[in-house]
């Protein structure tokens, strides 16, 4: 097992050294070890930033479903593989076992066959946080189709957006969901995003909520039925290392969401990698993320990493403050969970709950706390070191992307000193490096720039669905021969790491990354709305919030503004999820402008934080006057 589980720093520094002297046979080692392969590969890389152009391992044969599940039959057979958590704490947990995992696994496979799905199709699949959603991706990748979850949160337009991008043949789907006290039709969204996606040919629907629904004749079918009358073995489809494993959406700052393509072998190798180390799993521990599916984080470790070492690896249907802010807690105390990943948005509003239901609970498992998606503030870091993890389990600060696969900057629990707020340095593998507004790349310590990366890893995306151009447009073009991240990151006196956050218009709310243009072009469908520009400005829980500048065309128009706040906030929640909708809204007469006729963004961002000191010059623009006014209206 060498290199595979790092003990202590020296080790870290000495398998970090290896990792980037000789990228190609370190990745080899790890992949000739822990994996199994139908055929090696005839190279282990090759790669070109320019076009952009990355291969790993290819020539090689596999099936990521042996990997996760069949291998570890023999030896983990009775062992949990998925422990599922329902929404309602009075309904019992379901412990399903490697082998009921491989025989759920495969029976979906088959159904899937017989409903025409083929290799290489795109599968849709719209599914809350139940087994299904998890066996449902496992499936597609047992016959090599490539699945595309949808957050189970986004609206009709949205998921038809993103069928209809990938033209996939059929969408999986519950009848619906149930989120704390609340349920979601489901079927009903799917059924309103279908009126425009001519693509699928099939439905499934799983029982969920048991709720009264239509099923479309000859498009929709009750999935439970096809899985009784399913066999249970299905020969694993030998893919390509190439072979795309899955879409998954991610916003962009312009225009439609981007479906990042994540590729087989590479994707499998590095995030039961990253897994196994940023975690330090170990064999019986209990692993928890409480991430969505429909998020990478999901993707990469509760499905794909965990099972790939043969983990348990907890799925939670629910949220944290049901049936009281004390769930995660009472979960971690149920199921002894040694390993616990969440986002900073869940600690500070956990937090906010003081501490008197972290302490009812015994949470003396745990060993390593994460956290994901958006920076970490220091007051949080604390909260959660001191009232979860009782200064005993370290926080790790994972820093990764979408299209980066797995987690890319991270402290290693009980090997890498930890610093809040700080996501200390590159995982085995990675290098970053800091960019200044010339392009030249900073050295040396104590700076700060643009966080580039500058050789590839095994899981980086490979492309974006039907789009390779924006895909080299939006990561390869600002800095020649580098990954480009969009975040921005300094370098400390010991060349630890600290995400600054967002360089670009993608702005993270709760964890969830919200592009401005899709917003905007939501608002401005309004037929009262002139134009409008959004904003994040920082939130206390969800580290930033969206603040909306908007114009009408009528400046006398008579029709209340919080009606019309109303009105722009459903048609966002109706063309995105209620996820992007604006904590503020501020109607103005007029949006700062460049003589160009490009809206000053940063000035609104300014207004918006409540730095109005710093606002600099704002004589050059077309309509100084107008950010007084602003100013004075600020809410
Ligand atoms: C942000 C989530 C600071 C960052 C895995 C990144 C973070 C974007 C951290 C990707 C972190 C994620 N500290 N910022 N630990 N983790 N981010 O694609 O801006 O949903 O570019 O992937 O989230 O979000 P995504």
């Amino acid at each position: 097992m060498s290199n595979y589980h790092i003990k202590h720093l020296e080790e870290y520094y000495q398998v970090y050294r290896k990792s980037v002297r000789n990228p190609e046979g370190f990745w080899e080692e790890i992949a000739e070890e822990h994996f199994i392969w139908r055929k090696k590969w005839d190279k282990v890389l090759e790669w070109d930033f320019s076009k952009p152009e990355i291969k790993w391992f290819q020539g090689a044969k596999l099936n990521i479903t042996e990997n996760c599940i069949d291998r570890h039959l023999a030896t983990r057979g009775d062992k949990t593989a998925i422990l599922f958590e329902p929404n309602n704490p009075d309904e019992p947990s379901e412990h399903i076992t490697y082998k009921d995992l491989y025989h759920r696994v495969n029976k979906f496979a088959n159904v899937l066959k017989e409903n025409g799905i083929q290799k290489g199709d795109r599968v849709c699949i719209y599914v809350p946080m139940i087994p299904e959603l998890a066996i449902a991706t496992l499936a597609c990748a047992r016959i090599g189709a490539i699945h595309s979850v949808v957050f189970a949160g986004f609206s009709a337009t949205a998921l038809s957006t993103r069928i209809n991008d990938s033209d996939c043949k059929m969408v999986i789907t519950a009848d619906g969901s149930y989120r704390g006290k609340k349920t979601i039709d489901l079927k009903g969204i799917v059924d309103e995003a279908l009126e425009n996606c001519s693509s699928v040919k099939t439905v499934l629907v799983t029982k969920r909520i048991n709720s009264d629904i239509s099923m479309k004749e000859g498009r929709d079918k009750w999935l439970q039925p096809l899985l009784d009358n399913a066999s249970n073995q299905c020969k694993a489809e030998i893919m390509d290392a190439e072979d795309p494993l899955f879409i998954l959406y991610t916003s962009g700052s312009t225009g439609k969401p981007k479906g990042m393509v994540h590729t087989t072998a590479g994707y499998m190798v590095y995030t039961a990698y990253t897994f196994k180390n940023a975690f330090q799993y170990r064999e019986n521990d209990v692993y928890w993320c409480t991430a969505d599916i429909g998020w990478i984080t999901g993707h990469s470790y509760i499905v794909y990493g965990p099972l790939a070492n043969g983990a348990t690896t907890v799925l939670f249907e629910g949220v944290p403050s049901y049936p009281d802010f004390g769930r995660f807690w009472q979960i971690i105390e149920k199921h002894k969970v040694n390993q616990f990943y969440t986002a900073p948005t869940a600690i500070r509003a956990l937090a906010k709950q003081g501490t008197e239901l972290v302490d009812n609970y015994d949470l003396s498992s745990l060993k390593v706390l994460g956290s994901v998606g958006e920076p970490i503030n220091e007051e949080a870091w604390h909260w959660y070191n001191d009232n979860v993890g009782k200064k005993k389990s370290p926080i790790i600060d994972t820093w990764w992307q979408t299209e980066t696969g797995g987690i890319m900057i991270t402290p290693i629990p009980y090997v890498t000193p930890t610093k809040p707020t700080y996501a200390t340095l590159p995982f085995i593998g990675i290098q970053p490096a800091l960019i200044d507004e010339n392009g030249e790349e900073l050295k040396g310590n104590q700076v700060d720039g643009r966080l580039c990366i500058k050789f590839p890893w095994p899981s980086i995306a490979r492309t974006i669905w039907g789009n390779h151009e924006r895909y080299k447009d939006t990561y390869f073009s600002a800095f020649e021969n580098m990954y480009f991240t969009g975040d921005g990151a300094l370098r400390d006196e010991v060349g630890y790491y600290r995400i600054t956050g967002r360089v670009d218009d993608v702005i993270i709310v709760s964890g969830h990354n919200l592009g401005t243009a899709p917003i905007e072009d939501a608002i401005n469908e309004h037929p009262a709305v002139a134009e409008s520009a959004i904003v994040g400005f920082p939130h206390d829980i969800k580290g930033s919030a969206l603040y909306g500048y908007i114009t009408l065309k009528d400046v006398g128009e008579s029709r209340n503004h919080q009606n019309l706040s109303h009105e722009i906030n459903q048609l966002i929640a109706d063309r995105i999820g209620p996820i992007a909708k604006l904590d503020k809204i501020q109607f103005t007469l007029g949006l700062p402008k460049t003589r160009s006729g490009k809206i000053m963004r940063r000035i609104l961002r300014k207004i918006a934080s409540n730095e109005m000191e710093n606002l600099g010059d704002v004589s050059t623009l077309l309509n100084p006057e107008c950010v007084q006014n602003i100013i004075d209206n600020r809410l």
